[in-house]
């Protein structure tokens, strides 16, 4: 299955003349005024992306050849399209288009799915429907691969993202999967301007600030990250035009899935309480192969981890752990959509048929 979707890609990146990238573009979510682009290509060559819209264009270039390309382009105008294409010495070979990132209210929406890793026919059907609801940001809740050491797995997910990763900036979250190297931000992803500490990141976007963390590092308060976290709920307390926090882990705190027995009751404790005090509508999380939304304690935790990986045969049957807090549960391929006007948040979850599975506004 693998082999057979690298091949077909790689042909079809041959007959378009795009042979010489062998990763991306990828847009790494970014903040107001700036984007990050990155790919790969075969040989070394100075990068450079030329952007602009229907009226204007512009050039950012390297400075040094190199096969690893990151451009970050500056002085956007927020809120608004661009397009783009990427190329060096000899000329452009790809591109895609991008929204800079947006500032106070304006409405956006962003989709959430996660556990890529694995069955890229599946991921592929997912990503296929996240695209078409055209959201302006998309984070990835973990997992991305099997294995974040293999670079054969990140191929894949390359390949099987690629029209995504050119057309909406990408938001990862680290999962267990994801983190046998501490690569992960330093050489696959970047999001510079964004990132304080090595796996775990804020992003203000709009009229929210996403707070990205390590599950690994959510402690009773002392661990740096738990300061760290506390610290932006502070900053964020202060600053007038954040409206919501969306923070996102890997390893659910409440969960019905395979996960649902697995101790993870200090996610409860004081994380969740420092996110009840800063007014937190919602969580994202992944690591269970489903989506869930549960209600626990004032705050929407959502599972959204059914983004490819196997679900062990358990499609369409109950949920193996159920737990009291449980409101919706689907043991289906799927993401969730989250669209943000002003106060109001809209949470949808579709189904890889297009279904919708889940609805609730959330004032
Ligand atoms: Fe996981």
């Amino acid at each position: 299955m693998r082999f057979g979707l690298v091949t077909v890609a790689v042909c079809l990146i041959s007959i378009d003349g795009f042979a010489e990238v062998v990763r991306g573009p990828v847009l790494h979510a970014s903040t107001d005024g700036m984007m990050t682009i990155s790919w790969d290509t075969e040989k070394e060559l100075v990068g450079e992306v030329s952007y602009g819209d229907a009226g204007t264009q512009e050039i950012a270039a390297e400075d040094t050849p190199g096969t690893h390309h990151i451009i970050t382009l500056t002085n956007l105008e927020p809120n608004k399209q661009y397009r783009f294409q990427i190329g060096g010495e000899e000329g452009a070979n790809s591109g895609g288009t991008f929204r800079a990132g947006a500032v106070g209210d304006f409405p956006y929406r962003f989709t959430v799915s996660g556990d890529t890793r694995t069955q890229a026919f599946f991921h592929r059907v997912v990503i296929d429907r996240v695209l078409a609801a055209r959201p302006d940001l998309h984070m990835n809740t973990g997992d991305l691969v099997s294995s974040g050491e293999e670079s054969d797995d990140w191929d894949v997910f390359f390949l099987t993202e690629v029209d995504l990763l050119r057309h909406i900036p990408f938001l990862p979250v680290i999962g267990n999967h994801d983190k046998d190297e501490n690569t992960f931000y330093d050489e696959i992803w970047c999001l510079p301007g964004v990132r304080d500490n090595p796996l775990y990141f804020s992003l203000k976007y709009a009229n929210s600030l996403f707070l990205v963390l390590d599950y690994g590092e959510i402690g009773d308060g002392t661990t740096q990250q738990d300061i760290w976290v506390a610290g932006q709920l502070q900053d964020a307390k202060i600053d007038p035009e954040i409206r919501h926090i969306f923070p996102a882990y890997h390893v659910p705190p409440v969960s019905s899935g395979p996960h649902g027995n697995d101790d993870n009751e200090h996610m409860l404790g004081n994380l969740h309480q420092k996110f009840v005090e800063a007014g937190v509508k919602v969580v994202f999380n992944g690591h269970d192969h489903d989506y869930e939304r549960s209600f626990y304690d004032g705050i929407y935790y959502v599972v959204a981890g059914a983004g490819g990986a196997p679900q062990g045969g358990n499609m369409a049957t109950p949920a193996p752990n159920p737990q009291e807090y449980s409101q919706v549960f689907a043991f289906e391929f799927s993401f969730a959509q989250i669209d943000v006007d002003g106060d109001l948040l809209t949470l949808s979850a579709y189904n890889m048929d297009g279904d919708l599975i889940d609805r609730i506004e959330i004032p």
